[in-house]
């Protein structure tokens, strides 16, 4: 059985993002990373969540597409991205992207469609293959409870990117791994090649500002 994720929606919401951002949970080595991005027509963000307009700051996406699970996450994005006005951590991201009010009001507004789907069953989405040149994921592959799990929900993942797409992503070590996969370089490495992906980044960072994770993963790389 898939690990849960940390916290059910609201808890998260409340949580993680909404208040002072905080730093030393590896979320400003994740947004560093996804400055490095080129600009992207159609953007997919698996197990989004709530929370792909804190990641979008960071990037240049045209057309974002949120999958998750949980419509009640995606209920949040939408009502989100509709008011248009960045909350505590946000604000931030802002700030340290050298970005203003438009430019968030300008990101909701990429906001194009959510989707429910379920990301970890090594099956096909329900979208096209070759439909997005950007795929990120935060915090979704790191419930796979092992590393075959792992490998088949990344293929399955990455199977609506176009070639010479990109993908980002990051996936937090918990304290208690208990039921959860174990994160390293050769898992990563592997499942890259298992997808005619060339990785430029796989590093582990670690993180001291939470009790429940001691280190993130963090990766880039790019489709054949
Ligand atoms: C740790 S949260 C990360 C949320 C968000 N990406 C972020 O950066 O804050 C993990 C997310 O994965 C979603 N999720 C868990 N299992 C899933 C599954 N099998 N398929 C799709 N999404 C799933 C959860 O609903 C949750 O939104």
């Amino acid at each position: 059985m898939t690990p849960r994720t940390i916290a059910d929606a609201d808890r998260y919401w409340e949580n993680y993002y909404s208040s002072e951002f905080i730093f030393g949970l590896g979320t400003e080595h994740i947004l560093a990373t996804l400055q490095q991005l080129p600009p992207a027509q159609t953007w997919l963000d698996l197990g989004s969540g709530s929370e792909s307009l804190l990641w979008s700051i960071a990037l240049d996406a045209r057309r974002l597409i949120a999958v998750d699970l949980d419509h009640h996450r995606l209920n949040l994005l939408r009502d989100y991205a509709a008011a248009r006005t960045p909350r505590g951590a946000y604000q931030t991201v802002l700030d340290l992207c050298g970005l203003g009010q438009s430019d968030f009001a300008q990101r909701c507004g990429s906001l194009a469609v959510t989707v429910i789907a379920d990301c970890l069953i090594g099956r096909p989405l329900p979208l096209q293959a070759g439909c997005a040149d950007l795929i990120t994921q935060f915090g979704l592959l790191g419930l796979a409870s092992g590393p075959d799990q792992f490998r088949a929900s990344w293929a399955a993942c990455h199977h609506p990117l176009t070639a010479g797409g990109w993908v980002a992503g990051a996936n937090w070590n918990a304290t208690n791994r208990t039921g959860r996969v174990r994160l390293s370089e050769e898992l990563y490495t592997c499942a890259f090649a298992g997808s005619r992906m060339t990785p430029l980044l796989i590093r582990c960072v670690p993180i001291g500002a939470d009790p429940n994770f001691d280190s993130v993963w963090i990766y880039l790389g790019r489709k054949a």
